[in-house]
């Protein structure tokens, strides 16, 4: 890679946008060395693509078919050409809540990265802090980590864990992982973009 090229990420959202906007705002100010070549979503009105705008950083929606938890070929096809077409060297989902299959894997393979809202292995899947509160864990958090071809599954980057506190909901517990994940993700997206981070087998190694 041309060393004066700047690390380009691809940010992939389905919902509001705040791990978008905490990551956008550590671009801004210089902690993340990179760019947000473009923001990508399945959902016409998601918060993330208005908050991109307002940024004047390229957004799109892309309609994602007839499927409810994954995209359709054309879909798939469509993303990828996007985020070829930006020269992204790396994708970012953060909130993104459709499976990335087959091609789209394998266009990217080892080149994509996700936030959960807990700390994985435990919990993975939909509303991963109601889950976390429903089993009566007294640690909770939030993991970011490569993507691979399972659910959450994919060698683990960072790691961040928040109290489960007596008093708590769902909707509190979910705050306190929310908070966890806008400094979580933006510390890891600056080591990836340094080059600061290699991978051995399942272990991922911070240099
Ligand atoms: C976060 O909780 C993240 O862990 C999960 O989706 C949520 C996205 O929230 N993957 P936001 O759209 O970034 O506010």
């Amino acid at each position: 890679m041309d060393a004066n090229k700047k690390f380009r990420l691809g940010v992939l959202g389905s919902g509001k946008g705040s791990n978008f906007v905490a990551i956008a705002e550590a671009v801004a100010t210089g902690k993340i060395p990179a760019e947000i070549a473009v923001v990508l979503s399945d959902v016409a009105d998601a918060g993330i693509l208005a908050h991109a705008r307002e940024r004047n950083i390229p957004a799109q929606f892309i309609t994602p078919g007839q499927f409810r938890t994954k995209l359709d070929e054309n879909a798939e096809c469509a993303f990828v050409a996007a985020l070829q077409a930006a020269q992204v060297d790396l994708i970012v989902l953060a909130g993104f809540m459709r499976v990335l299959k087959g091609d789209f894997l394998r266009a990217f393979a080892g080149r994509m990265v996700n936030i959960h809202p807990s700390l994985l292995p435990c919990f993975p899947g939909l509303q991963a802090w109601k889950q976390a509160l429903d089993h009566g864990v007294k640690v909770a958090g939030c993991t970011v980590h490569f993507v691979d071809a399972g659910v959450d599954s994919g060698a683990i980057i960072g790691q961040t864990a928040v109290p489960v506190l007596d008093q708590d909901t769902p909707e509190t517990l979910h705050q306190r992982i929310h908070a966890a994940e806008h400094e979580l993700y933006p510390h890891c997206l600056a080591a990836l973009a340094r080059r600061e981070i290699s991978v051995n087998g399942r272990r991922v190694l911070w240099h």
